[in-house]
């Protein structure tokens, strides 16, 4: 794919002293187009951040090549940079300084001149919903504005392409919100994003393509939607107090016999749907202990997709990875 903004190719890392080198990234294969969102899904030291990395330049590879419109990130990177922006799991803020201040700060950092600095920090305090806290000091600020006020730190040069590592981890779910919005109005406006996140919701929410990291590659690759039918959609589940109450219940409900007291009947997502599941269920006249409806986690897309949960993740350098999952960029691109 000759046209692809950002491209990496069997990308290896390595970590650790000689004898205890630990293989971090074993042939990582990426490719974002422009006008793209692609999320890199992983759990917690999968090799998301080490990937970000180096294809924003700040590392080394020890084998593979990555390139941005082109430019290689290792030989040209002094050319890669102004075409690139990242916001890094560490919010990185002058917490003494108001936000307009620190937009202003790293406007200058990145050599803008100081009149034109003015106007972007002005558009994007409005963009970003952070006019009407412009004058006060960062440190007061909620997690969800900081995050908001990085985002926009990471717009201020117009980058061709956003990295954003991991942006909503650790915010509550409103402000959680508040930052896909503010990504979304970003890629609106004509900015490719790669974006790393352990949540498969926020990869479903923002993503174009979605890319499973497991083992040090990309183990599954495809749309949101080609992922789900795979992982599965919402499911309804329902305690009850006895396995007989679930059996009567499962039946009710049309679900293969089971074991245990525990019902789970798979919905296909839409409200509609889990509301004739639970009116079924009620109609059986027994009283569940506890119900919930339950979305897919990147847990149950590990499992679906790598036939392992997210621990059973690492393995010793030169030993190569697993089967992978048969859901790939040529299957969805079919
Ligand atoms: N500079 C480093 N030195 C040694 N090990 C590292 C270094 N950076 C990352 N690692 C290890 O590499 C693995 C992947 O880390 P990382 O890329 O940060 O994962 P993620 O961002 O997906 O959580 C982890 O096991 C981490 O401990
Ligand atoms: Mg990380």
């Amino acid at each position: 794919m000759t046209d692809a903004l950002v491209l990496a190719e069997g990308l290896r890392k390595d970590f650790g002293p000689p004898r205890r080198r630990v293989r971090v990234l074993d042939g990582v294969d990426l490719a974002l187009h422009r006008g793209e969102v692609l999320a890199l899904l992983g759990p917690n030291g999968a090799g998301k951040t080490t990937t970000v990395r180096i294809l924003t330049t700040l590392l080394r590879p020890d084998g593979g090549r990555a390139t941005v419109a082109g430019h290689d990130v290792v030989r040209d990177a002094a050319r890669v940079r102004p075409l690139i922006s990242l916001t890094g799991q560490q919010v990185a803020l002058d917490l003494k300084q108001s936000v307009r201040e620190n937009l202003t700060m790293m406007g200058r950092l990145a050599h803008l001149p100081r009149r034109a600095v003015r106007g972007r920090v002005d558009e994007l305090l409005a963009a970003f919903d952070l006019a009407g806290v412009a004058d006060r000091r960062a440190a007061t600020c909620s997690g969800g504005t900081r995050r908001r006020l990085d985002l926009a730190a990471g717009l201020l040069t117009r980058p061709q392409v956003l990295f954003l590592d991991e942006p909503t981890t650790g915010l509550d779910p409103r402000s959680r919100q508040a930052v896909w919005e503010v990504v979304r109005d970003v890629v609106a406006a004509g900015t490719s994003l790669f974006l790393t996140t352990q949540y498969l919701e926020e990869a479903d929410r923002l993503a174009d393509r979605v890319a499973l990291v497991d083992g040090g590659r990309v183990a599954a690759e495809g749309t949101p939607a080609a992922l789900k039918r795979q992982v599965g959609e919402a499911s309804v589940e329902l305690d009850l107090a006895t396995a007989a109450d679930a059996d009567r219940v499962r039946g009710a409900l049309g679900l293969p016999a089971a074991e245990g007291a525990r019902v789970l009947a798979p919905t296909d997502g839409s409200l509609a749907h889990a509301r004739a599941v639970l009116d079924a269920a009620a109609a059986t006249g027994v009283v569940p202990t506890a119900w919930t409806v339950r979305q897919p986690t990147l847990d149950d897309a590990f499992l679906a997709l790598t036939g392992h949960r997210t621990g059973a993740a690492g393995r010793p350098a030169g030993q190569s990875a697993g089967q992978s999952a048969d859901l790939t960029a040529k299957e969805v691109a079919a």
